[in-house]
């Protein structure tokens, strides 16, 4: 089966074109990073205006590389939530016409369950039960997955997403954006333990594995403020002094992280444990699940399918349209949307999602 993907829930243009759901035959990504650094942050409106003058070539490419024509697609797979909701109609209703237009069957993806399925692409077959962290920009949340297709969320960040609090810090410290990529690349050379952070994390009473991030974003400031670190200016290196503070708050970040997914694969000994999400590229944070013994194989995938691409929805759609699902056209796109379909004994149930069209 060939599925055509779609993507464009923020800033990334993507189409991608896989067969068997685990095999890529084009994925195209047109990023939108120059348009939106400047504001060190993604500009919703330019956001949408960008996705409608790329998406027509960028699908197209996603074809020609392919070398398939619309025609022989089965079917055509979409991103509708969450995400960005005048970037989100964008793709939806680019894929609907194409559904039209060819006649094809169609299914709207949750963003986040693509990222959940970025690593069926080079690796093993996941086996179940599974747990699933997904750091992203939007998003940090931990899923208990005991058979394909069902989640229940065991964890999820009370405040900023782990991606979020990286984007931020660079932010205060004149890095640019985004964030990740350059603290990445600048805690290798950094002394984690020469810039002390002090914060508290607010009590985590439920039995939820549940994350927060504002108050190490909150001590950042405090320690530039007290220490009158001033933030890089355009085109300086950076200065040690920062070097030792972005390395020692990423190590906090990945110290929070790891230390709920052991917890969660102590309480529930996964089979496969499974790391996407943007921030999921983070070499120190792929070092150290990598060294972790969690009992079971973990699975991350390349950099260029970590962060938003298309194969990914294809491959999450491919499931639904290989067993003759078809969500037509009268779908619709969400800024809010969760996967969680059951809860889990022992946790607290999830709250009602909160719909906005
Ligand atoms: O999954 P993604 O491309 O988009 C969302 O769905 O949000 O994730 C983007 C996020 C950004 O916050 C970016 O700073 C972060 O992923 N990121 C990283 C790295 N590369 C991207 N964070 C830490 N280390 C990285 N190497
Ligand atoms: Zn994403």
């Amino acid at each position: 089966m060939i599925v055509l993907g779609i993507e464009s829930s923020c800033d990334e243009t993507a189409a991608s074109v896989i067969e068997d759901g685990r095999r890529i035959c084009s994925n195209v990504i047109a990023s939108q990073v120059k348009t939106h650094a400047p504001f060190g942050g993604v500009v919703p409106e330019l956001a949408s205006r960008e996705h409608l003058a790329l998406i027509s070539t960028v699908v197209a490419s996603a074809l020609d590389q392919a070398e398939i024509e619309l025609k022989n697609i089965d079917g055509i797979a979409v991103t509708h939530g969450p995400g960005l909701i005048g970037s989100l109609l964008v793709g939806v209703s680019f894929a609907k016409s194409l559904a039209m237009t060819a006649g094809k069957p169609i299914v709207g993806v949750n963003h986040i369950e693509g990222h959940i399925y970025s690593v069926v692409f080079e690796n093993p077959p996941v086996e179940y039960p599974a747990l699933a962290l997904v750091v992203s920009g939007g998003h940090t949340t931990l899923f208990f997955i005991p058979e394909e297709g069902r989640y229940a969320a065991i964890g999820r960040t009370r405040d900023d997403a782990a991606g979020e609090a990286f984007d931020k810090v660079a932010k205060l410290l004149g890095l640019g954006y985004p964030g990740g990529p350059v603290i990445d690349r600048l805690a290798r050379q950094g002394d984690a333990e020469a810039a002390k952070l002090v914060f508290s994390i607010p009590r985590m009473d439920s039995p939820n594995l549940d994350f927060s991030f504002s108050g190490l974003k909150t001590a950042v400031l405090r320690y530039v403020r007290e220490n009158r670190i001033a933030p890089v200016k355009e085109g300086e290196p950076p200065r040690q002094e920062i070097i030792d503070l972005v390395a020692s708050f990423q190590e906090k970040v990945i110290r929070s992280l790891l230390s709920r997914l052991k917890e969660a694969a102590r309480r529930h000994r996964p089979k496969t444990v499974i790391l996407a999400g943007g921030v999921a590229c983070n070499s120190a944070l792929r070092l150290s699940v990598t060294e972790e013994n969690f009992h079971a194989p973990v699975y991350y995938p390349s950099p260029l399918l970590t962060t938003d691409n298309a194969a990914m929805i294809a491959a999450a759609g491919h499931r639904r349209l290989a067993e003759g699902e078809n969500d037509g056209l009268n779908f619709i796109a969400r800024a809010t949307m969760k996967i969680d379909n059951f809860a889990l004994e022992g946790y607290e149930a999830p709250r009602k999602a909160r719909y906005k069209t």
